[in-house]
């Protein structure tokens, strides 16, 4: 499994890279089992997902070489399934050419109809028009760029919070936000970057996180760990390992991928569901 998304219901939705198929499991229910929500066409994987009108997603499918880590090209798709109608619409909205590699996705507050997209080896977030498909770069920097070639991963997960984006770079270890000026079709880079929290290269690396309601962060730390990154009242941040270990000797915590807060009547449950690929 590599990403998650959690639905008003509190049902969860999986992403693989191994798979075209988004899957759904139901965490209320005693013998949960996987179901098949919908198989994306010309594709091998999935990525990204995200919420972004309410139970409506965007899903990134492509046909991925893992071998190389990167998509063939041409194959970068952003797709759009609306899961408000039975059967679940989909849409194959729209293509990046340019793209070796879409990973993370957020939604952007105050601006209903985009959805940022990490890439990670470009070193930069794509704004996506979920009304026309338009794609363009919105931000680029060197913070989020891998700092060795592929198939080091750079920018990988990314979250919009308070008008700021937050974002790992897996390659240098790194968990930073930048602000972010929003105005309806446009997201641009309104200040420098400020790393929070860092990994060091033989702790793990920093994948995709959630962030809970007191400003924490819960970062997927392969090969095992769960890293939480916190506000301190002195202005600073704290960083700790908050579940299993950076060595990866954890037999349930291997190779986690991302996580995301529970959803119960739809409010924000203090249940994190993790994805791991292990
Ligand atoms: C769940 O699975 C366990 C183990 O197979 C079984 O003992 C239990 O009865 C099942 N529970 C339900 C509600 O099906
Ligand atoms: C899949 O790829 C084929 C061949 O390139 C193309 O004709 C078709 O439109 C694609 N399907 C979708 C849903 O985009
Ligand atoms: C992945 O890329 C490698 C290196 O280019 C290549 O040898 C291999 O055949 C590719 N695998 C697939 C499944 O395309
Ligand atoms: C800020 O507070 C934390 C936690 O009390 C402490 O460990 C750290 O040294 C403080 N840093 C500074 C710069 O005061």
């Amino acid at each position: 499994f590599e990403n998650l998304a959690v639905r008003p219901s509190g049902k969860l939705l999986l992403t693989s890279v191994v798979s075209s198929v988004l899957h759904t499991l139901d965490p209320a229910s005693p013998n949960a089992t996987l179901e098949e929500v919908y198989t994306f066409s010309n594709s091998t994987g999935l990525t990204g997902i995200v919420e972004y009108q309410p139970d409506v997603y965007a899903v990134v499918a492509s046909t991925l070489n893992l071998t190389t880590r990167r998509a063939d090209p041409g194959s970068v798709a952003v797709w759009r399934i609306d899961l408000t109608c039975t059967p679940a619409a989909a849409t194959r909205l729209a293509v990046v050419p340019q793209s070796a590699l879409l990973n993370g996705l957020s939604a952007v507050p105050g601006a209903p109809h985009l959805v940022l997209a990490a890439d990670s080896y470009l070193g930069a977030v794509y704004a996506i028009d979920m009304r026309t498909g338009a794609a363009r770069v919105a931000l680029q920097d060197a913070a989020m760029a891998p700092g060795a070639p592929a198939p080091a991963l750079g920018i990988n997960g990314l979250r919009v919070r308070g008008g700021a984006l937050y974002f790992t770079n897996s390659e240098r270890g790194t968990f930073a936000r930048v602000p972010l000026a929003v105005h309806d079709r446009l997201v641009r880079q309104a200040g420098g970057v400020e790393v929070l929290g860092t990994v060091q290269p033989a702790a793990g690396q920093f994948d995709d996180f959630a962030m809970d309601c007191e400003g924490r962060t819960w970062i997927a730390t392969p090969p095992g760990a769960l890293t939480l990154v916190f506000p301190q009242a002195n202005a600073t941040w704290g960083q700790e390992v908050a579940v299993g270990d950076t060595d990866g000797s954890d037999s349930v915590f291997t190779e986690p991928t991302s996580a995301a807060f529970g959803r119960v009547e739809n409010k924000e449950d203090k249940i994190l569901y993790v994805t791991t690929s292990g």
